[in-house]
C-alpha cells in the first residue's frame, strides 16, 4: 500500500491523473477504469483527459451508481461523461436503468465479467478508482451492509438506509481482483475516519478492500491526512 500526501485537491487531481494514465499506458492486454462517483473524482477526471492514455483502448464502467435515471443530476454516470467520456475515444458502459435494481445490477455484473475477464477467463480491472465517505464507505458499500460478504457477485443492489435511497455497487471481489486502486481522498471532515481505517479499524468498507486488495496507492491532501500518526510524506 502507498500513501502520496500532497497540498491541496489540486495537486492530488494532478498527482492521482499523472499516476493513472502510467498505470493505464504500462498495463498489458484489455484496458479498464473503474470509475468513482461522487464530487472528490471531478477535477482528476478533468484532469485525465487530457493525459496521454490510449483511450481507444480503454473501456470505462462505474464502480457504483445510484438508482436514478441516466440523466439525473445525481447520476455517477453523468459526472463521469460531463468530466471525463465525452472527451475522449474510451467506451463508458453504464449501469442499465429501468424497473428493477435488483435486476440491473446483476445484469451489469454480467456485463461486468464478460468486459473485464482476461484470457485466463478470471476478472482483471486495470485500475479503479475510489472514494471514501466521512463513516468509512467505499463505492457503494456501506458500514454493516450485507453487500460486504457478498462472494458470489460482481455487482449487487442494496437499499441503503443512510441515504434512503437504492445504490448498486461493485462487491468486495470485484474490487480485490483490480491490478490497482486509487483512493482519492481530501478534506479534513475525512480525516479522522482515515485514520482509523488506516489504524487496522476492520470493520469499515475501506479496511475491508486493503484486506483483499493488491496494489492500493492512497493520494491524499494534507486535510484529508491531518490526523494519520504515520505515512507522512
Ligand atoms: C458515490 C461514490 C461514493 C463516494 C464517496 C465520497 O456514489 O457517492 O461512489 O463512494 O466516493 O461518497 O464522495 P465525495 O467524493 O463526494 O466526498
Amino acid at each position: 500500500m502507498q500513501v502520496r500526501i500532497v497540498e491541496d485537491p489540486d495537486d492530488v487531481a494532478e498527482l492521482a491523473s499523472a499516476s493513472i494514465a502510467r498505470w493505464l499506458r504500462e498495463a498489458d492486454g484489455p484496458r479498464s477504469l473503474g470509475l468513482a462517483g461522487g464530487s472528490t473524482p471531478r477535477a482528476t477526471y478533468s484532469r485525465l483527459r487530457e493525459e496521454d492514455v490510449p483511450w481507444a483502448d480503454v473501456d470505462l464502467w462505474m464502480g457504483d451508481e445510484r438508482w436514478v435515471p441516466p440523466g439525473h443530476s445525481e447520476s455517477n454516470a453523468r459526472m463521469a461523461r460531463e468530466t471525463l467520456a465525452s472527451h475522449v475515444p474510451a467506451r463508458l458502459h453504464a449501469v442499465p436503468y429501468g424497473d428493477d435494481p435488483v435486476a440491473a445490477a446483476a445484469d451489469y455484473g454480467t456485463t461486468l465479467r464478460l468486459l473485464l475477464s482476461g484470457p485466463d477467463g478470471e476478472v482483471s480491472p486495470t485500475v479503479i478508482i475510489l472514494g471514501m465517505g466521512d463513516d468509512g464507505h467505499t463505492a457503494s458499500l456501506f458500514p454493516g451492509s450485507p453487500a460486504l460478504s457478498n462472494r458470489r457477485d460482481l455487482y449487487v443492489a442494496e437499499h441503503v438506509a443512510a441515504k434512503n435511497a437504492w445504490r448498486l455497487t461493485a462487491t468486495l471481489p470485484l474490487l480485490w481482483a483490480a491490478h490497482r486502486i486509487a483512493f482519492l481522498i481530501t478534506g479534513s471532515a475525512k480525516a479522522a475516519t482515515l485514520a482509523r481505517v488506516l489504524g487496522g479499524e476492520s470493520d469499515l468498507p475501506v479496511r475491508r478492500v486493503l484486506d483483499g486488495a493488491g496494489n492500493v496507492t492512497f493520494f491524499l491532501d494534507r486535510a484529508a491526512a491531518s490526523h494519520l500518526t504515520e505515512h507522512r510524506s
